[in-house]
């Protein structure tokens, strides 16, 4: 009997590539697809593909206790940005570990999407606090019998996020049609960014061995690049003559509140999240046990994402 798999955020970007990779081979594990809406046209998707979805909040316990019975394998995510508030996160990614503890007998590997904690970092900013609540949660697990199975991994932010959320990341048109990409880095800060798709690969090789990964964490890093880097590809492939803009932290939250009403906290964290790379761009990534490359060959560069991505279906998104 093929092994099951559970599956967090499966309709989003990172539970998306795992469930994908997972696919791809073929039948090895009984893919379990968690979902608040499986009637969404994300969801469709999934289960038109094969998979079988199981509804679930995190904000309900006795839900994800019904998600994760019997499970072998679980990949878990929290999103902060639907969270509204580390609170909530918080106990959502609690609430799933509450869930994980009764599948003890089973499970075999545990990966916690995780981040490094803020507090400790040698940065300036106090209001990354998206980071401190993953953190926390990674904390509890290690604490709990769960520990034991607990692999962590800590993404940067996504190539992906060019097109996911281009008001936070991406290039924007001005009123006089001119295309700016305005971040608060310098146009030579180097940026660790992570293909999402290197995360499904990375899962898949963590459940064949889970013993080598268990109580380790590994940064998810897929390549350092700088806006200058990023801009030059994105033009070639889109033909467009985007320039760049450095922010201060001030004038990019600001921004983020008033062209695209972000609220006043969100927006904090957002610049503050994007500003520790200014001044540290080897900041997060302390305190892993692997990296990536240690794991994985043909990282996905940046170069290639833009060769791949479908920038037609993009700027019909945005017009
Ligand atoms: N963006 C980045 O660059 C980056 C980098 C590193 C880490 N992160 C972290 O990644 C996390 C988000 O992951 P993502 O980008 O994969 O998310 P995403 O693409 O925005 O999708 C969110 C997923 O979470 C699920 N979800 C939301 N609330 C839920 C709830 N109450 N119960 C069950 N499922 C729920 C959604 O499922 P349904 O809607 O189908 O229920 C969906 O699958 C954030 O916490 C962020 O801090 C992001």
């Amino acid at each position: 009997m093929a092994k099951i798999f559970v599956v967090f955020g499966a309709t989003g970007s990172q539970g998306g590539v795992v469930v994908s990779d997972l696919l791809r081979l073929g039948g090895k594990y009984a893919v379990r697809a968690v979902t608040r809406n499986p009637e969404s046209n994300k969801s469709k998707k999934l289960a038109e593909a094969g998979l079988t979805l199981v509804q679930a909040d995190m904000n309900d316990l006795d839900s994800l206790k019904k998600a994760v019975k019997g499970a072998h394998f679980i990949f878990a995510v929290t999103d902060f940005i639907t969270a509204g508030n580390v609170e909530t996160e918080t106990m959502q990614g609690l609430n799933i570990l509450e869930a994980a503890k009764t599948t003890l007998d089973t499970l075999e590997a545990y990966i916690w999407s995780g981040l490094p904690d803020a507090r400790t970092q040698p940065i300036p900013y106090q209001n990354v606090v998206h980071f401190n609540s993953k953190n926390d949660i990674a904390k509890e697990i290690r604490r709990s019998a769960v520990g034991r199975v607990l692999t962590e991994v800590r993404l940067g932010p996504y190539y992906q996020n060019f097109v996911k959320a281009p008001q936070v990341y991406g290039p924007q048109k001005q009123s006089d049609g001119a295309w700016v990409l305005m971040l608060p880095v310098n146009a030579d800060t180097r940026m660790p960014f992570t293909s999402v798709q290197d995360l499904g690969r990375l899962v898949t090789v963590i459940v064949e061995d889970p013993a080598k990964y268990r109580t380790k964490t590994v940064s998810v890093v897929s390549q350092r690049v700088t806006p200058t880097e990023m801009l030059k590809s994105w033009n070639k492939a889109v033909g467009l003559k985007t320039t760049f803009k450095s922010l201060s932290t001030d004038e990019y939250k600001e921004r983020l509140m008033s062209v695209h009403k972000f609220p006043s906290p969100m927006a904090l964290t957002l610049a503050e999240n994007l500003s520790v790379y200014r001044d540290d761009p080897e900041a997060w990534i302390e305190g892993t046990d692997f990296a990536v490359q240690d794991v994985l060959s043909d990282l996905k560069t940046w170069d290639e994402y833009v060769k791949e991505e479908d920038w037609d279906a993009f700027f019909k998104s945005i017009n």
